[in-house]
């Protein structure tokens, strides 16, 4: 049993933090045991955090495993930099040792950045995604996982014919779905332009067949849409999704910036889900992702850190950002929190066990330290949305194992 004392902001709604200074949250064999305020007890074998804020651990919505060393390197426009940058890097992670050393380094930047559950894109390749869940299963981090596909319109390197890309994704799945409680396989269509038809078709077939998850990217940039009409004709890039199969409840899309009216509602009406990655948008000038309309559209979305496109795996970053990159829609700080804690854990149907402090659920915790002179209060969470990078990353616990622990 441990016993943690601490001062907790919990996220509750889309638009409410409760905060419960000076509590002793206890833990047993990785669940949340129970929530007591410090007075009311007493405080034997407790360990002293009461100078932190906890937090339930912080969810990535989406993310590349494999591009987390060409952060930073920039060229404007998503299709050219993917070209010059992205595609040179995700080959080299085909090397299993390569791709072992980068997955290490990968997690164990999350576990300090307080990311206690990704949703994850590796290379197109099984040495990456293989390698990618045999780490995280030794470092205990929560994750889906996927291998990307890329059947058509991509360098040689990378390309696979549909039958391997169908059926290496379809083995890792088998591997590892089911095998360790914080891990799943997600399929990982890339986007539309570097998908056949026939390839996507099967992965919603397949993902139909075993209730499974999905992710790919919508929308993003100007050129990637005339280059989906170019390449499948129909009415919009949604549709070819639509036509495919992959409009799902269990569906994550990146980015889905430029989409009309028409689009949302057929979203909306497979209930599918967004991945927003306000950062992202920004450094590959993609455009400004239509909140208003989609908070109305009634989609659900949470935070993504898309790293590489994206410059940090810092969620709090990414929740300031949500704020930034609107242009005239304030974004509250409770809000951007709950879309990287309880809302991201809602629309993954994770609710009961993580997104936030409550007893009963899984201890995926963080324990942050705001800088000298700033005191803890209910108003901590604004400071936090604005200068989370400000604050000490003390503790980090996925189920309760120990994944990230700084000591002075
Ligand atoms: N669209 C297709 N692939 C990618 C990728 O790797 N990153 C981003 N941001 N968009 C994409
Ligand atoms: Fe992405």
């Amino acid at each position: 049993m441990r016993n943690i004392l601490c001062n907790i902001l919990n996220p509750v709604s889309a638009d409410r933090i409760e905060f419960l200074p000076r509590h002793v949250i206890s833990i047993e064999q990785g669940i949340i045991q129970s929530i007591i305020p410090a007075e009311a007890q007493e405080l034997t074998d407790v360990e002293d955090f009461s100078d932190c804020l906890a937090l339930p651990g912080f969810i990535d919505l989406h993310v590349h495993l494999s591009q987390y060393r060409m952060r930073g390197l920039y060229e404007p426009a998503l299709l050219p930099w993917l070209n010059k940058y992205v595609f040179p890097e995700e080959a080299r992670s085909a090397e299993t040792g390569y791709a072992t050393d980068l997955a290490k380094q990968f997690y164990q930047a999350l576990c300090q950045a307080g990311t206690t559950t990704s949703i994850i894109y590796t290379a197109p390749s099984e040495a990456a995604c293989e390698a990618a869940f045999a780490v995280a299963e030794e470092i205990g981090i929560r994750a889906m996982i996927g291998m990307t596909m890329m059947d058509q319109n991509s360098p040689a390197g990378l390309v696979q014919s549909t039958t391997k890309s169908l059926d290496t994704s379809f083995a890792l799945y088998e591997r590892w779905h089911g095998k360790n409680p914080l891990l799943d396989y997600i399929f990982t269509p890339r986007f539309a332009p570097t998908c056949s038809m026939e390839l996507m078709k099967e992965v919603s077939r397949f993902a139909y067949d075993h209730n499974s998850w999905i992710q790919t990217h919508l929308s993003e940039n100007t050129d990637e849409l005339a280059w989906v009409k170019d390449l499948f004709g129909l009415n919009s890039y949604t549709e070819v999704y639509e036509k495919a199969g992959l409009l799902t409840p269990h569906s994550i899309f990146g980015h889905a910036i430029h989409l009309t009216n028409i689009e949302l509602s057929m979203l909306k009406a497979n209930e599918a889900k967004l991945a927003h990655c306000p950062d992202s948008n920004f450094y590959l000038k993609s455009g400004e992702y239509p909140m208003q309309r989609i908070l109305e559209a009634g989609i659900e979305f949470g935070l993504g850190s898309d790293v590489g496109a994206g410059t940090t795996l810092n969620m709090l970053h990414h929740a300031k950002m949500m704020n930034f990159r609107q242009s005239s829609l304030s974004v509250m700080p409770a809000n951007a929190l709950y879309h990287i804690t309880l809302g991201s854990a809602r629309l993954l149907g994770m609710e009961s066990r993580i997104g936030s402090i409550n007893a009963g659920k899984d201890a995926d915790i963080v324990l942050l330290k705001p800088p000298v002179g700033y005191p803890i209060s209910e108003q901590s969470l604004s400071q936090l949305v604005f200068f989370g990078n400000e604050f000490e990353v003390k503790h980090t616990m996925v189920a309760g194992r120990v994944v990230h622990n700084q000591t002075d």
